[in-house]
């Protein structure tokens, strides 16, 4: 079996769902359930024997000692983290907290399961560190995008301490021969991203009339990954990714984040035509900067198509529509978080199952 940290997130229940979809081996789940945490994600696997959900934070040492002896896994992918720029410059020390000093307990918990295997359980370990493409900082317009040997240059509290986590997990494979890998991936979307982030926000708030906050002058540049597409290079790169390598994952998809918003207005246009504002792109507001904002993200994916085969099989096109459709056939999901409802309905379906 796997353990997966922080699976009941965006990325990280994508994955649960997508790895239970496509192998036959059980997952082993811890996420804090922060309130960026929501069991609702795993409700179609609520029952599934393959599926064991645990409650508890990555800097818990012994908690996570205790069930990597128990469970044995061959594999640990830590998506577990404080994920979002905005709260990271409102309130940084919880970033520094999970993604820095958490990782390093994760890895100290791991350090010592992993010692005692035998040598070929040894051998076939990995551990895997999801990352990102901001610790390379901000690109001009005319630069290269970022390889796996772009030097580090954080920008952002959110951004900083990941770069922390990912020279931590570096160096415990050069200083204690830990079979490690990481991926250093753009922004994704799809299903089950949490409505603080620039898509779901943009949906919900379309969809409710509210104003789209556009930071700046819109012309900010991400590189946008489709989130099954970046659920099969984390499952390629597991099976195969050279040991103590790093991978960047992108989409190949740069887009202006107006651009961005402009076709989900024009695909709600279309397929919502009864909200309360239409033309949707009629609620776009353009609003103070975020501090320190980032120019640009961008991904050279090569390495890992030329290494594993892996590429992407969505275009910003198709994997946009498939998203937004989703938010339009799950518009309770999102309803549930903007009330909070969703810790009620945690405690309802999961109390006795916890
Ligand atoms: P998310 O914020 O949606 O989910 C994070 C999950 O981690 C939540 O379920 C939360 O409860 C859990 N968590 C937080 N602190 C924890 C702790 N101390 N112990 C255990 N669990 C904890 O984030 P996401 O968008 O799914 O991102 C997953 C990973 O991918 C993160 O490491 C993030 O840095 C990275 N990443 C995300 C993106 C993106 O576009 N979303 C892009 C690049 C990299
Ligand atoms: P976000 O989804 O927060 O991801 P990240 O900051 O990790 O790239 O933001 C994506 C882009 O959209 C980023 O350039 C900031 C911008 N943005 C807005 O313009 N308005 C918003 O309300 C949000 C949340 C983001």
């Amino acid at each position: 079996m796997i353990l997966v940290t922080g699976g009941a997130g965006f990325i990280g229940a994508n994955f649960v769902l997508d790895w239970l979809g496509e192998t036959d081996e059980p997952v082993i789940n811890l996420d804090k359930l922060t309130y960026a945490g929501n069991l609702q994600n795993l409700a179609s696997i609520a029952s599934n024997p393959r599926h064991i959900f645990v409650q508890g934070d990555i800097g818990d040492q012994v908690l996570i000692a205790r069930l990597l002896s128990e469970h044995q896994p061959r594999a640990v992918i830590n998506f577990a983290a404080e994920s979002h720029v905005d709260r990271s410059i409102h309130g940084p020390e919880d970033f520094i907290q999970t993604n820095v000093v958490g990782t390093f307990h994760l890895l100290e918990a791991v350090r010592g399961y992993w010692g005692a295997l035998s040598d070929t359980a040894k051998a076939e370990f990995r551990f895997l560190h999801v990352s990102t493409d901001e610790v390379y900082g901000s690109l001009g317009m005319d630069d290269a995008p970022f390889t796996e040997t772009t030097a580090y240059a954080p920008n952002s509290p959110y951004s900083a301490s990941k770069a922390a986590s990912d020279h931590l997990v570096r160096a415990y494979h050069h200083t204690y021969g830990m079979p490690v890998l990481t991926t250093n991936c753009s922004n994704n979307y799809g299903p089950y991203q949490f409505p603080e982030k620039l898509i779901p926000l943009v949906m919900m708030n379309a969809l409710a009339g509210k104003p789209l906050p556009i930071y700046g002058d819109g012309l900010n540049v991400r590189d946008w990954l489709y989130v099954g597409d970046h659920c099969s290079a984390i499952r390629a790169v597991l099976a195969n990714g050279h040991v103590g390598e790093v991978y960047n994952i992108g989409g190949w998809n740069e887009k202006t984040n107006i651009d961005v918003v402009q076709t989900i207005c024009t695909m709600l246009d279309e397929q919502h035509p009864d909200s309360p504002v239409t033309p949707h792109a009629e609620l776009v507001t353009y609003v103070k900067d975020r501090a320190g904002h980032d120019r640009r993200y961008a991904i050279d994916a090569s390495k890992i198509q030329r290494e594993l085969g892996w590429l992407p099989a969505e275009t910003f096109e198709t994997g946009i529509r498939k998203t937004v459709a989703w938010y339009l056939a799950n518009q309770d999901w999102v309803a549930n978080i903007a009330s909070g409802e969703y810790r009620h309905w945690v405690e309802k379906q999961y109390g006795s199952k916890s």
